[in-house]
Formats: C-alpha cells, sequence, structure tokens
C-alpha cells in the first residue's frame, strides 16, 4: 500500500497544453441532472483503482470495459495528439460515476450514452459523472474528446538511471510503449491488466509515414497529405501493450508457415547503421534484426511445443530507430525491440524469443496484480534459456548452473524476493535471472513431463485472462500431486540464495568443480550477453547494453558457433536468410538447427499441442461495437490493402519458410506501395 505511480514527467515540447478546456478540472457535476436510477440509492462512484497492492491509482472499479475504439490524429512537426476515444463498457455495480486514468492531455468533451456528462480530474484519475446513473450489468458508452501533447514518462530504474517510456516523441514520429502504466498518457483508460479489453485503432498521421499497432492492419486510405490507418486487435488485450508508432518503415506483411498474419517494421535508417561503431563493417542493426525477424516463425514453433498454440491470430515486430529506447517490450502481437539488441544474430534471436514468450506468458495471460510478475519475467528468461539449448548455446542446466556458481549468496541478487519484489525492484535483474532459476527447479523437482503439462495447461486454460502465483502453484501442485509449497517458498519468497538439495546440489558441485576453461568462457559470455554478472548493477532493463560490450561478446560467440556449425556440416543447408559478413556460418548453423534437446522429446510427442499445419485464416473482425458509423463512413470504401511490392502469392498463401522472405532492406523496401 501506499505506493506511488511513477512520476510522469513532462515531454520535449512543454508537456501537456496547458490550455485545458473550461470546466476541465472543475467539471463535476457540472449542470448534470443527478438522477442516479431511479429506485436503489445504492449507486456509488465507482473505485480509483482496482486495488493493486502496489499501484492502487491503477485502473478502476465498477465497471468492464469491452472494446476501445481509438481515433487518433497525430503530427510529428508539433507532437499535436487529438484523440476520441470510444470506451464500451458494462458496469458491474450501480455507478453514480466513474473513473478513467488519464494523465496530461485537456479533456474537450465527454459524452456517455450520447449524452453529456460532468469531469473532474486530479494528475491520475479523471472522473466522469454521466446524466443518469448506471446500472449494474447495463453496458455504457462513453465518448472522450481530447487533445494535447503526450507526455513522456521517466521511468527510475536504479540511481541516475532513468528511461523513457510511455508516449516516445522520437527524430520522425513516436513509440508508445512501456509499463507498469503508460497507456493513460496517450488515452482515457482503465488502465490495469486485469480489465483486458479489444482495440481498434484508427490513426491519422501525415502521408510520408507509416503507423504500426497492434494486430491486423485493415485498411488504410490516403488524403490529401494525410493517411489514415485502420488497425484491429480483436483479442483481449491489456492496456499497457496497446501501442501506435509513428514514423519511417520499412514493413513486410506476409504469412509464416502456419498461416500466421505477420506484419514487421524496420527504420530503413538501422540499415546504415553498424552494429559495431568501432567496426564500419560490422553487420547493420538492420541486417541483423531482420534476420532475427526472419526467424519468427521457426521461433514460435519451438514456442507452441512447450506452451501451445500461438494465442493470436497476428504476429510481427518493431525496430525504431531511437538511441533513447533502452527496452524491448511485449506489446501484444506485435514486440517492440531497442535496436541495441540487435548486435549479434544470438542476441538479436534470443530477445525475440523473450518478447514472443511473452505472448503467452503475460500476454495472452496476464497478471492479476504486479506483485505477480515472476510468472512473466521469470519464463520468459526461461524460454530463452530453452532457446539456447535448442540453439547448441548451452543447456538450460548449464545457464542455471552458471548462475548459481556465479553469484555469492553475499550478493544482493539473493535478497529479491521475486515472488513479491515490491514495485521499486519490479523488474530487478533477478525478478529475471532468479525467476528463471525458479522455473528450472520447478522442472527438476516434478520432471519434464509434468513441467511441460503444467505450461501448457496454464497457458490453456488461463488463454486471454489472468493469473495469480498462487494459482500457478495450486495447478503445479494438482498436475505433479506434490506438494511444492516448500520449493516456492524457497525460490519466490525467500530473501536469500536457496541451499540445493539431493540431486540438484550434486549437479551443482558438479558443474562448479569441472569448471573448465572453455565453460568458462562461455559462462562469461552468456553473463555479458544477458546483462547480468555478479557485481554489475542490477538494472534489468539495461538489456540494451552498450553497443561496444556487446559488440565484443558478439566476436566470442561468432567463433564458438562457427565451430558448432562446422561439426553440424552434414545437416548444412543454404540460407537466403541476409546477413552480414561474418555472420555465414552462423547463418548456416540456424538452417541446420534441425536437432531437438533431449528434454523435449517426451513432449513433442503429446497429442495435446496443436498442429501447426492448419491455422484458421483470421477474420478481418471488427468487434460490432467498432462497427460506428464514423469508422464506417472513413472505411467503407477504402481499397483494400493494396499487394505490397515483392509479395508474391506464395507469401501470402503461407508456403514460404522463413528463408524464402524478401528481406526488409531499404533499396527493396516494402513500404510506401500507395503513394501512387
Ligand atoms: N518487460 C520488458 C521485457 O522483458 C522489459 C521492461 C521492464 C520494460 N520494465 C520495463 C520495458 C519498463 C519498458 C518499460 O522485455
Ligand atoms: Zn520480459
Amino acid at each position: 500500500m501506499g505506493h506511488e505511480h511513477p512520476s510522469w514527467a513532462h515531454g520535449r515540447r512543454g508537456g501537456a497544453g496547458g490550455d485545458d478546456a473550461p470546466g476541465d478540472g472543475a467539471g463535476a457535476g457540472r449542470g448534470v441532472d443527478r438522477d442516479v436510477g431511479g429506485g436503489g440509492g445504492d449507486f456509488r462512484p465507482g473505485a480509483p483503482g482496482v486495488g493493486d497492492d502496489y499501484f492502487p491509482l491503477y485502473g478502476n472499479g465498477g465497471y468492464d470495459v469491452k472494446h476501445y475504439l481509438l481515433k487518433v490524429s497525430y503530427d510529428p512537426a508539433t507532437d499535436r495528439l487529438v484523440g476520441v476515444a470510444t470506451i464500451s463498457a458494462r458496469a458491474t455495480q450501480n455507478l453514480s460515476s466513474f473513473n478513467l486514468d488519464f494523465v496530461g492531455l485537456t479533456v474537450r468533451s465527454i459524452k456517455v450514452n450520447g449524452r453529456s456528462a460532468g469531469w473532474s480530474r486530479t494528475e491520475h484519475e479523471l472522473t466522469v459523472t454521466p446524466r443518469h446513473g448506471l446500472r449494474k450489468g447495463r453496458k455504457f458508452t462513453t465518448v472522450v474528446r481530447y487533445d494535447g501533447v503526450p507526455i513522456t514518462q521517466q521511468l527510475v530504474l536504479g540511481p541516475g538511471f532513468t528511461i523513457e517510456a510511455g508516449f516516445i516523441h522520437t527524430d520522425d514520429g513516436a513509440i508508445i510503449a512501456g509499463q507498469p502504466e503508460v497507456a493513460a498518457s496517450w488515452f482515457p483508460v482503465n488502465d490495469h491488466p486485469i480489465d483486458k479489453a479489444s482495440y481498434t485503432f484508427v490513426v491519422t498521421a501525415p502521408a510520408d509515414l507509416e503507423v504500426v499497432a497492434n494486430g491486423r492492419l485493415l485498411a488504410r486510405k490516403r488524403h490529401g497529405g494525410k493517411r489514415t490507418w485502420l488497425w484491429n486487435a480483436p483479442e483481449p488485450m491489456a492496456s499497457y501493450l496497446a501501442t501506435v508508432n509513428f514514423g519511417q518503415f520499412d514493413t513486410r506483411r506476409y504469412r509464416t508457415d502456419d498461416g500466421l498474419w505477420m506484419y514487421d517494421a524496420l527504420d530503413p535508417d538501422l540499415f546504415s547503421e553498424p552494429s559495431d561503431p568501432e567496426d564500419p563493417a560490422s553487420a547493420t542493426f538492420g541486417e541483423i534484426a531482420d534476420g532475427s525477424f526472419a526467424r519468427q516463425g521457426e521461433i514460435l514453433d519451438f514456442l507452441e511445443r512447450w506452451f501451445g498454440r500461438y494465442p493470436f491470430s497476428t504476429g510481427g515486430g518493431i525496430v525504431d530507430d531511437y538511441d533513447n529506447l533502452q527496452f524491448a517490450l511485449e506489446t501484444q502481437t506485435r514486440p517492440i525491440y531497442s535496436k541495441f539488441f540487435f548486435t549479434s544474430p544470438p542476441s538479436g534471436d534470443s530477445v525475440v524469443v523473450h518478447e514472443l514468450a511473452h505472448q503467452w506468458f503475460g500476454d495472452s495471460v496476464a497478471l492479476a496484480e504486479w506483485k505477480h510478475i515472476w510468472l512473466n519475467e521469470g519464463f520468459a528468461q526461461y524460454a530463452e534459456w530453452m532457446w539456447a539449448e535448442e540453439e547448441g548455446l548451452g543447456t538450460a542446466q548449464e545457464q542455471f548452473d552458471a548462475r548459481y556458481n556465479g553469484i555469492p549468496a553475499t550478493d544482493p541478487f539473493w535478497s529479491v524476493v521475486i515472488g513479491d519484489p515490491g514495485p521499486e525492484l519490479l523488474f530487478d535483474i533477478a525478478v529475471y535471472f532468479r525467476g528463471a532459476m525458479a522455473v528450472h527447479a520447478l522442472r527438476q523437482q516434478v520432471g519434464d513431463r509434468d513441467f511441460f503439462r503444467i505450461l501448457h495447461a496454464w497457458t490453456t486454460r488461463r488463454a486471454g485472462g489472468n493469473g495469480t502465483i498462487p494459482q500457478f502453484i495450486r495447478l503445479a501442485e494438482r498436475i505433479s500431486g506434490q506438494q511444492l509449497d516448500d520449493l516456492f517458498d524457497v525460490w519466490l519468497f525467500t530473501g536469500s540464495k536457496p541451499v540445493l538439495e539431493g540431486a540438484a546440489a550434486a549437479q551443482a558441485t558438479a558443474a562448479a568443480r569441472s569448471g573448465s576453461a572453455l565453460e568458462q568462457a562461455r559462462a562469461r559470455s552468456a553473463c555479458a550477453a544477458e546483462r547480468y554478472c555478479p557485481g554489475r548493477s542490477p538494472l534489468a532493463v539495461r538489456r540494451a547494453v552498450s553497443a561496444t560490450r556487446l559488440a565484443r561478446v558478439s566476436g566470442r560467440l561468432a567463433s564458438t558457433i562457427r565451430a558448432r556449425a562446422a561439426r553440424r556440416t552434414d545437416r548444412e543447408k543454404p540460407s537466403q536468410v541476409s546477413r552480414a559478413p561474418g555472420w555465414a556460418a552462423n547463418a548456416a548453423a540456424r538452417s541446420s538447427g534441425t536437432t531437438r534437446s533431449s528434454t523435449a522429446s517426451s513432449f513433442v510427442q503429446d497429442p495435446s499441442r496443436l498442429a501447426s499445419s492448419t491455422r484458421a485464416s483470421p477474420a478481418s473482425v471488427i468487434r460490432p461495437s467498432a462497427r460506428s458509423r464514423s469508422t464506417r463512413s472513413l472505411f467503407d470504401r477504402a481499397q483494400p490493402l493494396p499487394r505490397l511490392r515483392g509479395e508474391n502469392r506464395s507469401m501470402v498463401r503461407s508456403s514460404s519458410s522463413p528463408a524464402d522472405l524478401p528481406s526488409i532492406h531499404p533499396k527493396h523496401s516494402a513500404s510506401r506501395t500507395d503513394s501512387s
């Protein structure tokens, strides 16, 4: 209790226009008949928060949002955003008023069920008082008109370490991404993952810019110097995962082998920037990102083996060229990545694995409260370890051992109670690495068969919903038939280094003793590549380490990979994946990576795993509430999307393999196809 939401700082152009509309800030109940529904005397204001232990004001009580229709226009030249948010919700109590979370921008008008409503504001809360009370169980529609310059959040992640998040102004547009709470800076929202909704984005921007959001692009239309884009995200989504990106992007639309609708966007500038600042001949960020993105279908197949079917109807990724973007985020269906992850193919692939794993752990199954963050980061990090094992870069056991043996009990790393880390340590590096170790400890305890059953059951039964750590523990106990309180107490709820017992202890000791030079080198590079070394500042989000350091690591990794590739020549296939000079050996290693880890094999035969061959083509459905008159008038006559240049039938028909994808490159950009 008592934790403040992160400080909201003003963006570079002086922040939210201080030009509040008359009545804004003082409008509650203004001119409103207080007819609160006739009869029931129990019409009360909705709570200003959903009751999150860490962030009491996040989200609101008394209603449940079904859909957000966000009509937004944004011009980077002025940084101004003009929005109309149509929020379709259902009352869960008799409401005399209700709150939305909204920070910065100026409210111009609010209507509830078509009638003007009153409102008042604090820094974070927008209280809406409808003309009539809203009866429990009834649907209601709120339309908020607003505008201004969206502010950028400065998230304090450690002493002297602050990152930009939320509405991030770039040189040629904007990125919207961050957590735990960023949506309130660009639309009025019930801003907590417990209230998921579907989204429709109708976004207008200067015609020379691309607009990339979650879900599927259904139409775009040019009008004068502007262009309006219609993006639809039909699956329930936590508000912090909603994203719209403005800027110059090379885009690629295609289907994976499984028929999944994909849309990738890379800033063309990334293709002229060497990933190693000391080596002008090194691969560019763009080339490396392009190569990792081309493996998304393969990565999704890999993750589907452990987690069950990919939970959404679309996929893809976004990389903007913005030096101050210091993180990656699992924005639903279309993660956003700092370019600094793409300093080597293994690093790039690994972060793509991480963000795609979040699509199950974090997005489809979202946190019920932020204190359950282990359910997101522990599993996304563990997915990276499983992937590394698949790639021959060290087993999950070795990753566990390296940290268990490498981080002394006195290191503050072990003092973080990752099952309830507190808001300040929400994204501490321990949440990631001790988190993944906890996942591994569970796997050792229950065995592979039950372990993967647990993961599969979790992601399947809670798909589209939320979860808590106690619920996960109960499920693990039910499936394994074991009493797991002790295990989870030690790994999640104790602020000291767990003492290993039995086989696990023997294993760790053996690993420590056999510390050959080779293993030590590998542990060091894993440590650097994964941004944690004992003694280094524990900042999880600093996954975007300096390009220089990673470039050095990537040199070491490259020789390891080359050696491995040489051993696998029997399975070598040519690869067309765009690779920089020097990464050819790695490309060969990738395309030959058909071996499966031994631990995987039992699960591969699991019949509950969905066949990957057929995936229903997602229907281009806009939810009924989204088919408002205004949307229709704009888009009913819109042309179907022009086929993107370089997009041939085989791509659209999903018979392509990752290696067949045209690479994104400014010279043969697939974007800007509708300029004619
Ligand atoms: N969840 C993100 C990831 O693991 C990283 C992250 C942690 C983050 N805290 C953040 C991103 C704050 C943006 C803002 O990929
Ligand atoms: Zn993560």
